[in-house]
């Protein structure tokens, strides 16, 4: 039976990606530092900046590694100085890495420009260490210059069961709170492309039955409007809520969302199928309520600040439930 090693394979990703392996016939061990439920597969706990705990997971060599939580070159070295015990490679990367022709892009002051869809051949900024996407650049230049076959995946926001960073509790918590209106920034229109986890899990599939050296985009079959992600969530929960829509950007949390972008980031998906024959497992609207079923859970067993770390960070951008202010602006403008 082929070996499949999932390093990271414990978290969101892996819920997708060990199973649709799993299922395909895979034998499959799971690389992490703590006890996990990783269903059929094996775990092998060791920190993979261990060499020891790498070469215990590599041991008798893996037909295909899955690189679920790499951030910058290094952690690709330590793996390709062991290509020989690698017959191919999937690197999860970020579609935060594209910036438009003025150089712009997820980490600069102005969110870039980007041609709508946006395809893999669109500039990156250039590789480093001292950011998330320069660091996800220089990954993906150091496994390109590997001798392994290496498919790297570049999702957007991330929605799952075991969801890191939950975009979507924004509205399940309206929804909980009983709110009933979605005050939505830059008209409500931004887009800002989603990648569920099943997404990914099928393209880990096809990529790892296909070795191959490419770069892929990872999202959602539509890019919905943030009006329309609001709608989905909303449908989930069973309930509707009015739209109220505000031009331009955020106002003191007003109109705030985790996907508002004043321009848009949709994915072109094109490459996927033509290079693996990649079809969607579901829209947004058909895999968000595993997500949403997941994060009702969570946050009735604990706070959810407690249960939810990943959005509190962030709340950087600013304040997600800015109530008061949205009452006062609803007031001002019925
Ligand atoms: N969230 C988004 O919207 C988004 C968008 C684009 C790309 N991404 C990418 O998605 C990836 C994150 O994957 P995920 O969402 O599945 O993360 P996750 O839910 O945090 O899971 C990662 C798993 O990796 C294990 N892990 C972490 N550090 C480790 C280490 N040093 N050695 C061994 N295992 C380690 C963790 O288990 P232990 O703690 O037990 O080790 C954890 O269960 C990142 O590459 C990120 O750049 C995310």
């Amino acid at each position: 039976m082929a070996t499949a090693l999932v390093i990271g394979g414990s978290g969101q990703i892996g819920r997708a990606v060990v199973p649709a392996l799993l299922d395909d016939g895979w034998d499959v061990r799971v690389l992490a530092r703590h006890d996990a439920d990783v269903g059929g597969a094996r775990l092998v706990r060791g920190d993979r900046e261990d060499r020891d705990a790498l070469d215990e997971a590599l041991a008798g060599g893996v037909d295909v590694l899955v690189d679920v939580v790499a951030y910058d070159d290094r952690q690709a070295t330590a793996l390709t100085e062991r290509a020989d015990r690698i017959g191919s490679a999937v690197v999860i990367s970020t579609a935060g890495v594209y910036v438009d022709d003025a150089g712009d892009g997820f980490e600069s002051d102005e969110f870039g420009s980007f041609p709508v869809p946006l395809t893999e051949d669109q500039p990156t900024v250039g590789p480093g260490r001292d950011s998330y996407a320069t660091g996800k650049v220089a990954l993906e230049q150091a496994w390109a210059a590997s001798p392994v076959p290496t498919t790297v995946l570049r999702p957007g926001a991330i929605h799952g069961p075991g969801c890191v960073q939950p975009r979507e509790w924004t509205f399940v918590k309206r929804v909980l709170d009983g709110r009933d209106v979605r005050v939505l920034a830059y008209d409500g229109l931004s887009r800002f492309h989603t990648t569920s986890t099943a997404v990914l899990g099928e393209l880990v599939r096809l990529s790892a039955r296909q070795p191959g050296d490419r770069v892929l985009n990872a999202a959602d079959p539509q890019a919905l409007t943030v009006a329309e992600i609001a709608a989905a969530v909303d449908a989930v929960m069973g309930v509707t809520s009015r739209l109220v829509t505000v031009p331009g950007g955020p106002v003191d949390g007003v109109g705030l969302t985790p996907w508002s972008v004043p321009r848009p980031l949709v994915l072109d998906m094109r490459r996927a199928q033509d290079e693996l024959g990649y079809v969607a497992p579901g829209g947004y609207a058909d895999t968000v309520g595993a997500c949403v079923e997941w994060l009702v859970e969570a946050a009735a067993a604990r706070d959810w600040r407690e249960a939810f770390p990943g959005f509190v960070r962030m709340e950087a951008m600013g304040d997600f439930f800015a109530y008061g202010a949205e009452d006062a602006f609803l007031a001002r403008t019925s």
